[in-house]
C-alpha cells in the first residue's frame, strides 16, 4: 500500500505550484500576480484584472483595447443555447441554469472537444505550437464573453422576460447590467448607473480569483482529465453553488433577515457560542485574520447605499460584526467577517434576488478558473491526472449471501 498521508479536506496538502494568486491568511494579504487586491480594486477594472490573472502581466494600452474588443465580440450565444435555457421551469435556481449553460456550450465548440481534437490541442499548445495556443485562448474568450449572457438569461427566465441582446461599447459589467435589466431602444439607449456599474466592477475584481479554493480545486481536478474548458467551468459552478462556498452570501442575508433587528443579535450569538448555529459570513479556511476582501467591500457598500438607499439590514449586520468581534468564542477561533458578509448587503440594495448571489460570484470567478486551467494545461512536463488515494476502513473480505438468506 505504500506510505499515505491522511489529510481529510486537504487541510495541509499543496497540490499545485502556481504563479497566479498569493494569500497570507495570518496577515490578511491577497495579491493577484503580485499586485495587492486593494490597488486593483481602486485603480484597475475587471477586464484588465482578468487579463492580468490569465496572462500574468497588466496589458499595454493596445493589448487592453484588443482584449476588450475580443471579449465583447464573443458575448452572443447560439439560439439553441437560448432554447435550452428557455426549457427550464420558471422557478429553476439560476445556478442550475448557468451550470447547464456552460456544459452545453462545450457542444458548440468541437475544436475543444476531448473526443476529437481537444487532447492534441492542449498537448500542442503546451509544447509551444502557437496555432494551438490561439485555439485554446479562443475558448477562454468565448467563456468570458458568454458568461454574463448566460447568467442574464437565467435571471430573466425567472421574471418571464425575453432575453436582451449583448450591447457593444459598454464595460463588461455595464453590458451585464444591460443584459439583466433594461431593454433600451434607439431613442433612449440604456446607460447603467455609473456608481452601480463601478461597484459591480469592483466586486468582480474582488471575486475574480482566490487561489485553490473549493471550486478552483474542482476545476483543476476535472481539468486534469483533459476535458474541454466548458465542462471544467461547469464543474467549477457546481462546486461554487454549495452553501459553504459561493452560496454563503445568500445564506448570510437569510440569516440577517431571520435575526431581524440589532436587538436580537445577543440571543443569536448565544446560539452560535452554544454551537447550535453557524455565523454565516464569518470564518475562512485560509484567513485567520480579517479577510482583506471584506474590508474593500465595506467601503463599496457606502457608495452603493448613497445611490440605492441604506440597506435596512445594515444595522443588524454592523451590530453582529461588533458582537462577534467581542466574542471570546469567535476570537479564540480567529473567526472574522469574510467576503460574503457584506457582498450580499450590496447585492440586495442593488435589487438582485437572493438566489442570484452565487451567480454574481460565478461570473467573475470564471476568470480565476480559466487562469488556473490555462496554467495547468501549459505546465511544462504536461498534465498529470489527479488521483488522490484513500485509507480504506471498511470490512475485510466477506462471502456473498443470497437475498433469501440475509438476516
Ligand atoms: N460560525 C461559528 N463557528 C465557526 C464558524 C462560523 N462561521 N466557522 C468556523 N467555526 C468554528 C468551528 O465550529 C470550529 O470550532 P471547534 O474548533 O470548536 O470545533 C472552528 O471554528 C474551526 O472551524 P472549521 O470548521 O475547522 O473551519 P474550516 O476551515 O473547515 O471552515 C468555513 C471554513 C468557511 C467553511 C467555515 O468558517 C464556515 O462554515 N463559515 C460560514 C460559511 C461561510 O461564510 N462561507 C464563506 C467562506 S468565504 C467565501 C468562499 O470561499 O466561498
Amino acid at each position: 500500500q505504500g506510505l499515505r498521508v491522511y489529510d481529510p479536506a486537504y487541510m495541509n496538502t499543496a497540490v499545485v505550484q502556481s504563479k497566479i494568486t498569493y494569500i497570507n491568511g495570518l496577515e490578511g494579504i491577497l495579491r493577484y500576480r503580485g499586485y495587492p487586491i486593494e490597488q486593483l480594486v481602486q485603480k484597475s477594472s475587471f477586464l484588465e484584472t482578468a487579463y492580468l490573472l490569465i496572462y500574468g502581466e497588466l496589458p499595454t494600452e493596445m493589448q487592453y483595447a484588443d482584449w476588450q474588443s475580443e471579449v465583447s465580440q464573443h458575448t452572443f450565444v447560439h439560439t439553441d443555447i437560448e432554447g435550452l435555457l428557455k426549457s427550464f421551469r420558471y422557478d429553476s435556481h439560476p445556478m442550475s441554469m448557468l451550470t447547464a449553460g456552460f456544459a452545453a456550450l462545450g457542444a458548440f465548440a468541437p475544436e475543444a472537444n476531448p473526443s476529437l481534437r481537444g487532447q492534441k490541442l492542449f498537448t500542442a499548445a503546451a509544447s509551444g505550437d502557437m496555432d494551438s495556443l490561439k485555439v485554446l485562448d479562443k475558448q477562454i474568450l468565448r467563456i468570458l464573453g458568454k458568461a454574463p449572457t448566460l447568467a442574464a438569461a437565467a435571471y430573466r427566465m425567472r421574471q418571464g422576460r425575453p432575453f436582451n441582446r449583448p450591447a457593444q461599447g459598454l464595460s463588461y459589467t455595464g453590458n451585464f447590467l444591460h443584459l439583466l435589466d433594461t431593454l433600451g431602444d434607439a431613442a433612449t439607449p440604456y446607460a447603467p448607473h455609473p456608481v452601480l456599474e463601478h461597484a459591480l466592477d469592483a466586486l468582480f475584481v474582488i471575486h475574480a480569483d482566490h487561489e485553490v479554493n473549493c471550486s478552483t480545486a474542482t476545476v483543476l481536478q476535472v481539468g486534469s482529465s483533459l476535458v474541454d474548458p466548458y465542462s471544467v467551468v461547469a464543474a467549477g459552478c457546481a462546486a461554487l453553488y454549495g452553501p459553504s462556498h459561493g452560496g454563503a452570501s445568500e445564506s448570510a442575508i437569510r440569516m440577517l433577515m431571520e435575526i431581524g433587528s440589532p436587538a436580537n443579535v445577543p440571543a443569536f450569538m448565544r446560539d452560535v457560542e452554544a454551537r447550535k448555529r453557524v455565523l454565516v459570513g464569518f470564518g475562512h479556511r485560509v484567513y485567520k485574520n480579517v479577510d482583506p476582501r471584506s474590508t474593500a467591500i465595506r467601503h463599496l457598500a457606502d457608495a452603493v447605499f448613497a445611490v440605492t438607499g441604506r440597506n435596512a439590514l445594515l444595522d443588524t449586520a454592523l451590530e453582529l460584526a461588533r458582537y462577534a468581534g467581542e466574542s471570546a468564542f469567535m476570537r479564540a477561533r480567529n473567526l472574522y467577517p469574510n467576503v460574503d458578509f457584506y457582498s450580499g448587503l450590496i447585492y440586495q440594495a442593488m435589487g438582485f434576488p437572493l438566489d442570484f448571489y452565487p451567480v454574481l460570484f460565478a461570473v467573475p470567478r470564471c476568470v480565476g478558473w480559466l487562469a488556473h486551467w490555462r496554467q495547468q494545461m501549459l505546465a511544462p512536463g504536461g498534465v498529470k491526472i489527479w488521483r488522490p488515494r484513500q485509507l480504506y476502513v471498511g470490512s475485510g473480505e466477506r462471502e456473498y449471501v443470497e437475498v433469501g438468506a440475509r438476516a
